[in-house]
């Protein structure tokens, strides 16, 4: 039985990806961070719509602990790992001038370091399996920078983009793939509904579409933007 795991699942961008793969008859191995009434409540959905198996994966991807803790999980259970989606990610919006150090290292840590644990962790499995694929999910920031107030962010994005690259150099058999989408009405963006109304937000389901089809590319390094 083939599984796919995917970070940040209880909620957003993350969700909807899960839903994909479980239409696709993938069964899901969920990650989130603390959002425990979420993260239950996507697995029941799921597993009722779909009919497929839904295990739920709680713990930071920044803290190498846990990773291994799902690493373990994961490999005491033998579950077959086809697909690895680093979906999850933070950001930080404030005025430069008042931007911090610990505000900055805490984005780079998940945003970078998080996913370098995951795909040193089951990246690497599946590279070993000589099989699998990778979906790096990064932002359309990485192309235009569009604020500054994503200081951190837009940096987090930029080397992201830079490690999915080297990966793919380095991975001879698992395919990795940067998808870029732009911006997503998600818990991320806390914008007030009048202001809502009049942005032209990326459609989720276009992204997930996107996710899909690349985990069909043979080719590895690719870097799509959705609009
Ligand atoms: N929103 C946008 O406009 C936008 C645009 C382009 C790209 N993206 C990218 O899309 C991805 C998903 O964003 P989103 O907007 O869906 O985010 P979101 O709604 O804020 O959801 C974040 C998810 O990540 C989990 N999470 C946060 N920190 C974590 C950590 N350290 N370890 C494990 N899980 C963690 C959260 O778990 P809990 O529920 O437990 O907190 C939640 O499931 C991110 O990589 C983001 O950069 C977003």
């Amino acid at each position: 039985m083939k599984y796919a795991l995917i970070s940040g699942a209880s909620r957003g961008l993350g969700k909807e990806i899960a839903k994909t793969f479980a239409k696709h008859n993938y069964n899901l191995l969920l990650n989130y961070l603390k959002n425990d009434e979420a993260a239950l409540q996507v697995k029941e959905e799921i597993e009722r719509d779909f009919g497929v198996f839904v295990h739920l994966l709680k713990g930071d991807i920044s803290n190498p602990l846990d990773v291994e803790k799902m690493h373990r999980y994961v490999k005491e259970k033998k579950l077959n790992l086809e697909v690895l989606v680093c979906n999850a990610g933070i950001d930080h919006v404030c005025e430069i001038s008042e931007k911090t150090y610990d505000d900055f290292l805490q984005v780079l840590k998940v945003n970078i370091l998080g996913n370098f644990l995951l795909l040193q962790s089951f990246g690497q499995d599946l590279e070993r399996q000589k099989k699998g694929s990778i979906i790096i999910i990064n932002s359309d920031n990485v192309i235009d920078a569009n604020d500054s107030v994503t200081l951190e962010y837009d940096v987090s994005k930029a080397g992201l983009l830079m490690m999915a690259k080297d990966y793919a150099l380095a991975f001879k058999y698992a395919k990795i793939h940067s998808i870029c989408p732009g911006w997503l009405d998600t818990d991320m963006n806390i914008i007030p509904e009048d202001v809502k109304k009049d942005i032209l937000f990326t459609d989720k389901q276009a992204v997930c579409e996107s996710v899909w089809e690349q985990t069909k590319n043979e080719e590895s390094g690719n870097v799509v933007v959705v609009r």
